[in-house]
Protein backbone atom coordinates (compact mmCIF):
# COMPACT_ATOMS: atom_id res chain seq x y z
CA UNK A 1 0.00 0.00 0.00
CA UNK A 2 1.31 3.28 -1.17
CA UNK A 3 -0.10 6.30 0.66
CA UNK A 4 1.83 8.81 -1.42
CA UNK A 5 -2.25 9.97 -2.62
CA UNK A 6 -2.23 11.51 0.95
CA UNK A 7 0.55 13.04 0.81
CA UNK A 8 0.44 16.89 0.49
CA UNK A 9 3.15 18.48 -0.97
CA UNK A 10 2.89 22.31 -0.91
CA UNK A 11 2.72 23.85 2.07
CA UNK A 12 -0.66 24.49 2.91
CA UNK A 13 -1.21 28.31 4.27
CA UNK A 14 -1.94 28.11 8.08
CA UNK A 15 -1.62 31.88 9.84
CA UNK A 16 -1.02 30.34 13.80
CA UNK A 17 -3.68 32.06 16.15
CA UNK A 18 -1.64 31.07 19.85
CA UNK A 19 0.65 28.07 20.48
CA UNK A 20 -1.25 25.59 18.81
CA UNK A 21 1.32 24.12 15.85
CA UNK A 22 3.39 23.18 19.29
CA UNK A 23 0.84 21.79 20.97
CA UNK A 24 -0.08 19.46 18.11
CA UNK A 25 4.07 18.59 17.58
CA UNK A 26 4.04 17.87 21.42
CA UNK A 27 0.84 15.85 21.26
CA UNK A 28 2.00 13.86 18.06
CA UNK A 29 5.45 13.49 19.27
CA UNK A 30 3.69 11.33 21.36
CA UNK A 31 1.07 10.22 19.89
CA UNK A 32 -1.42 11.37 21.40
CA UNK A 33 -5.21 11.62 19.83
CA UNK A 34 -5.95 15.14 19.33
CA UNK A 35 -9.25 17.09 19.45
CA UNK A 36 -9.68 20.33 17.50
CA UNK A 37 -12.50 22.07 19.19
CA UNK A 38 -14.39 25.18 17.77
CA UNK A 39 -17.11 26.65 15.77
CA UNK A 40 -17.38 25.93 11.94
CA UNK A 41 -15.02 27.80 9.43
CA UNK A 42 -12.28 28.98 12.30
CA UNK A 43 -9.49 26.63 10.91
CA UNK A 44 -9.56 23.67 11.98
CA UNK A 45 -9.29 21.31 8.73
CA UNK A 46 -6.43 24.18 7.49
CA UNK A 47 -4.72 23.51 10.53
CA UNK A 48 -4.76 19.51 10.18
CA UNK A 49 -3.73 20.12 6.49
CA UNK A 50 -0.66 22.24 7.85
CA UNK A 51 0.24 20.37 10.43
CA UNK A 52 0.27 16.66 8.61
CA UNK A 53 2.52 18.79 6.11
CA UNK A 54 5.10 20.12 8.68
CA UNK A 55 5.47 16.84 9.88
CA UNK A 56 5.68 14.86 6.79
CA UNK A 57 3.08 12.61 7.60
CA UNK A 58 -0.24 11.42 5.09
CA UNK A 59 -3.61 12.46 5.62
CA UNK A 60 -6.21 10.39 5.56
CA UNK A 61 -9.92 12.67 6.18
CA UNK A 62 -13.15 11.20 6.97
CA UNK A 63 -15.93 13.12 7.28
CA UNK A 64 -18.30 12.08 9.34
CA UNK A 65 -21.75 11.80 8.87
CA UNK A 66 -25.30 9.84 10.50
CA UNK A 67 -25.20 7.00 8.52
CA UNK A 68 -21.66 5.80 8.97
CA UNK A 69 -21.12 2.37 10.53
CA UNK A 70 -17.91 1.44 12.07
CA UNK A 71 -17.27 -0.68 8.72
CA UNK A 72 -17.32 2.54 6.93
CA UNK A 73 -14.08 3.22 8.95
CA UNK A 74 -12.60 -0.35 9.53
CA UNK A 75 -13.04 -1.88 6.69
CA UNK A 76 -15.12 -4.86 4.91
CA UNK A 77 -15.54 -7.88 2.95
CA UNK A 78 -16.34 -7.14 -0.82
CA UNK A 79 -17.38 -9.34 -4.00
CA UNK A 80 -15.43 -9.58 -6.61
CA UNK A 81 -14.32 -11.95 -9.53
CA UNK A 82 -12.00 -14.14 -6.99
CA UNK A 83 -14.64 -14.14 -4.31
CA UNK A 84 -15.13 -12.32 -1.32
CA UNK A 85 -12.00 -9.76 -1.07
CA UNK A 86 -11.05 -7.56 2.24
CA UNK A 87 -10.88 -3.82 1.74
CA UNK A 88 -9.63 -1.87 4.47
CA UNK A 89 -11.52 1.18 5.42
CA UNK A 90 -9.98 5.08 5.73
CA UNK A 91 -9.11 4.25 9.45
CA UNK A 92 -7.40 0.71 9.23
CA UNK A 93 -5.34 2.28 6.22
CA UNK A 94 -4.13 4.72 8.37
CA UNK A 95 -3.56 2.15 11.64
CA UNK A 96 -1.76 -0.21 9.19
CA UNK A 97 0.08 2.04 7.14
CA UNK A 98 0.94 5.42 9.33
CA UNK A 99 -0.96 8.13 8.38
CA UNK A 100 -2.53 10.90 10.63
CA UNK A 101 -6.23 10.12 10.24
CA UNK A 102 -8.68 13.61 10.96
CA UNK A 103 -12.22 12.45 11.71
CA UNK A 104 -13.83 15.81 11.02
CA UNK A 105 -17.42 16.45 12.84
CA UNK A 106 -16.94 12.94 14.73
CA UNK A 107 -20.50 13.87 16.55
CA UNK A 108 -22.08 13.49 13.24
CA UNK A 109 -21.31 9.97 14.13
CA UNK A 110 -23.55 7.53 15.99
CA UNK A 111 -21.55 6.94 19.24
CA UNK A 112 -22.04 2.89 18.21
CA UNK A 113 -19.72 3.79 15.20
CA UNK A 114 -17.14 6.03 16.97
CA UNK A 115 -16.45 3.59 19.69
CA UNK A 116 -14.21 1.43 17.39
CA UNK A 117 -11.23 4.37 18.30
CA UNK A 118 -11.12 3.61 21.98
CA UNK A 119 -8.68 1.27 21.75
CA UNK A 120 -6.68 2.94 19.04
CA UNK A 121 -6.49 5.80 21.76
CA UNK A 122 -5.22 3.96 24.68
CA UNK A 123 -1.52 2.71 25.24
CA UNK A 124 -2.60 -0.17 22.96
CA UNK A 125 -2.80 1.60 19.96
CA UNK A 126 -5.05 -1.17 18.51
CA UNK A 127 -7.33 -1.65 16.06
CA UNK A 128 -9.50 -5.03 16.41
CA UNK A 129 -11.05 -6.07 12.87
CA UNK A 130 -13.61 -8.64 14.19
CA UNK A 131 -14.97 -9.37 10.86
CA UNK A 132 -11.30 -10.05 9.62
CA UNK A 133 -10.15 -11.79 12.50
CA UNK A 134 -7.46 -9.17 13.04
CA UNK A 135 -6.17 -7.05 15.23
CA UNK A 136 -3.86 -4.69 14.07
CA UNK A 137 -1.46 -2.76 16.10
CA UNK A 138 -0.65 0.70 15.22
CA UNK A 139 2.09 1.55 12.92
CA UNK A 140 4.46 3.79 14.78
CA UNK A 141 3.68 7.14 12.51
CA UNK A 142 -0.37 6.75 13.11
CA UNK A 143 -1.99 8.85 14.98
CA UNK A 144 -5.71 10.33 14.94
CA UNK A 145 -7.47 13.95 15.28
CA UNK A 146 -10.97 14.56 15.44
CA UNK A 147 -12.66 17.93 15.20
CA UNK A 148 -15.54 18.77 17.40
CA UNK A 149 -18.07 21.53 17.26
CA UNK A 150 -19.28 22.29 20.50
CA UNK A 151 -21.71 24.54 19.34
CA UNK A 152 -23.84 21.74 17.73
CA UNK A 153 -24.39 19.89 21.00
CA UNK A 154 -27.22 18.19 21.78
CA UNK A 155 -28.22 15.44 23.78
CA UNK A 156 -28.62 13.01 21.22
CA UNK A 157 -25.42 14.17 19.59
CA UNK A 158 -22.83 14.68 21.90
CA UNK A 159 -19.70 12.00 22.51
CA UNK A 160 -19.75 9.78 24.79
CA UNK A 161 -17.77 11.04 27.77
CA UNK A 162 -15.61 7.93 27.89
CA UNK A 163 -14.54 8.82 24.49
CA UNK A 164 -13.95 12.88 24.81
CA UNK A 165 -11.53 11.87 27.67
CA UNK A 166 -8.97 10.36 25.63
CA UNK A 167 -7.88 12.89 23.59
CA UNK A 168 -6.08 16.26 24.04
CA UNK A 169 -8.13 19.29 23.42
CA UNK A 170 -6.87 22.37 21.02
CA UNK A 171 -9.12 24.98 20.82
CA UNK A 172 -9.88 27.28 18.00
CA UNK A 173 -12.25 30.33 17.93
CA UNK A 174 -11.96 33.36 15.76
CA UNK A 175 -8.72 35.10 15.29
CA UNK A 176 -8.15 38.48 16.12
CA UNK A 177 -8.92 41.05 13.91
CA UNK A 178 -5.74 42.01 12.65
CA UNK A 179 -5.03 38.03 12.44
CA UNK A 180 -7.85 37.89 10.64
CA UNK A 181 -7.81 40.66 8.45
CA UNK A 182 -4.60 38.95 7.03
CA UNK A 183 -6.11 35.71 6.28
CA UNK A 184 -8.90 37.15 4.60
CA UNK A 185 -6.48 39.01 2.78
CA UNK A 186 -4.98 36.10 1.88
CA UNK A 187 -6.89 33.63 1.10
CA UNK A 188 -9.53 36.09 -1.03
CA UNK A 189 -6.91 37.72 -2.85
CA UNK A 190 -8.04 41.25 -1.94
CA UNK A 191 -6.56 44.53 -0.56
CA UNK A 192 -6.18 45.20 3.52
CA UNK A 193 -8.96 47.93 3.51
CA UNK A 194 -11.21 45.61 2.23
CA UNK A 195 -10.27 42.58 4.71
CA UNK A 196 -10.45 44.92 7.64
CA UNK A 197 -14.27 45.88 6.59
CA UNK A 198 -14.94 42.02 6.77
CA UNK A 199 -13.88 41.84 9.58
CA UNK A 200 -15.61 44.17 11.25
CA UNK A 201 -18.95 42.84 9.48
CA UNK A 202 -17.60 39.39 10.89
CA UNK A 203 -17.24 40.72 14.47
CA UNK A 204 -20.42 42.33 14.61
CA UNK A 205 -22.14 39.44 13.16
CA UNK A 206 -20.72 37.76 16.20
CA UNK A 207 -21.94 39.95 18.74
CA UNK A 208 -25.59 38.99 17.61
CA UNK A 209 -24.96 35.50 18.51
CA UNK A 210 -27.68 34.23 20.98
CA UNK A 211 -29.91 37.00 20.37
CA UNK A 212 -31.26 35.30 17.45
CA UNK A 213 -28.11 34.08 15.74
CA UNK A 214 -27.03 30.28 16.35
CA UNK A 215 -23.24 31.55 15.28
CA UNK A 216 -21.90 34.58 13.96
CA UNK A 217 -20.32 34.45 10.42
CA UNK A 218 -16.83 32.76 10.71
CA UNK A 219 -13.83 33.22 8.57
CA UNK A 220 -14.73 31.31 5.58
CA UNK A 221 -17.65 33.61 5.07
CA UNK A 222 -15.95 36.14 4.93
CA UNK A 223 -13.34 34.82 2.72
CA UNK A 224 -16.37 33.94 0.28
CA UNK A 225 -17.55 37.58 0.61
CA UNK A 226 -14.04 38.96 -0.60
CA UNK A 227 -13.69 36.61 -3.03
CA UNK A 228 -17.39 37.70 -4.66
CA UNK A 229 -15.86 41.36 -4.59
CA UNK A 230 -12.30 40.04 -6.35
CA UNK A 231 -14.78 38.25 -9.03
CA UNK A 232 -16.48 41.80 -9.62
CA UNK A 233 -19.76 42.40 -7.40
CA UNK A 234 -20.28 45.42 -5.34
CA UNK A 235 -19.59 44.75 -1.47
CA UNK A 236 -23.25 44.93 -0.81
CA UNK A 237 -24.33 42.76 -2.85
CA UNK A 238 -21.03 40.38 -1.81
CA UNK A 239 -21.66 40.37 1.49
CA UNK A 240 -25.59 40.14 1.64
CA UNK A 241 -24.50 36.87 -0.67
CA UNK A 242 -22.11 35.36 1.70
CA UNK A 243 -22.86 36.09 4.74
CA UNK A 244 -25.89 37.24 5.98
CA UNK A 245 -28.87 35.47 3.38
CA UNK A 246 -26.73 31.64 4.09
CA UNK A 247 -26.67 32.63 7.38
CA UNK A 248 -30.10 32.93 8.76
CA UNK A 249 -33.71 32.45 7.46
CA UNK A 250 -35.25 35.03 9.98
CA UNK A 251 -36.05 37.89 8.38
CA UNK A 252 -35.82 40.21 11.31
CA UNK A 253 -32.43 38.91 11.78
CA UNK A 254 -31.64 39.71 8.35
CA UNK A 255 -32.69 43.26 9.10
CA UNK A 256 -30.24 43.87 11.68
CA UNK A 257 -27.30 42.12 9.96
CA UNK A 258 -28.25 44.03 7.09
CA UNK A 259 -28.04 47.47 9.47
CA UNK A 260 -24.49 46.33 10.64
CA UNK A 261 -23.24 44.95 7.69
CA UNK A 262 -24.31 48.84 5.88
CA UNK A 263 -22.56 50.76 9.10
CA UNK A 264 -18.90 48.85 9.04
CA UNK A 265 -19.21 49.60 4.72
CA UNK A 266 -19.93 53.03 5.29
N1 LIG B 1 -5.60 30.40 10.83
C1 LIG B 1 -5.87 30.32 9.53
N2 LIG B 1 -4.89 30.34 8.59
C2 LIG B 1 -5.18 30.25 7.28
N3 LIG B 1 -6.42 30.14 6.78
C3 LIG B 1 -7.45 30.10 7.64
C4 LIG B 1 -7.23 30.18 9.05
N4 LIG B 1 -8.44 30.13 9.65
C5 LIG B 1 -9.36 30.04 8.69
N5 LIG B 1 -8.78 30.03 7.47
C6 LIG B 1 -9.48 30.03 6.18
O1 LIG B 1 -10.84 29.74 6.47
C7 LIG B 1 -11.31 28.66 5.66
C8 LIG B 1 -12.20 27.78 6.50
O2 LIG B 1 -11.41 27.09 7.43
P1 LIG B 1 -11.56 25.52 7.70
O3 LIG B 1 -10.24 25.03 8.15
O4 LIG B 1 -12.19 24.86 6.54
O5 LIG B 1 -12.60 25.61 8.91
P2 LIG B 1 -13.17 24.47 9.87
O6 LIG B 1 -12.54 23.17 9.49
O7 LIG B 1 -12.83 24.95 11.24
O8 LIG B 1 -14.66 24.49 9.63
C9 LIG B 1 -10.06 27.94 5.18
O9 LIG B 1 -10.27 27.39 3.91
C10 LIG B 1 -9.04 29.05 5.12
O10 LIG B 1 -9.17 29.73 3.89
MG1 LIG C 1 -13.57 21.51 8.65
Amino acid sequence: MNLDDYRIADEPFYRPVADEIALFEAAYGDRLPVMLKGPTGCGKTRFVEHMAWRLGRPLITVACHEDMTASDLAGRFLLSPEGTVWHDGPLTTAVRHGAICYLDEIVEARQDTTVVIHPLTDARRVLPLDKHNEVIQAHSDFALTISYNPGYQSAVKDLKESTKQRFVAIEFSYPERDVEAAIVAREAGVESGLADVLVAIGARSRNLRGQGLDEGASTRMLIHAGRLVRAGMPIETATRSAIVLPITDDADMREALSGAVAACIA
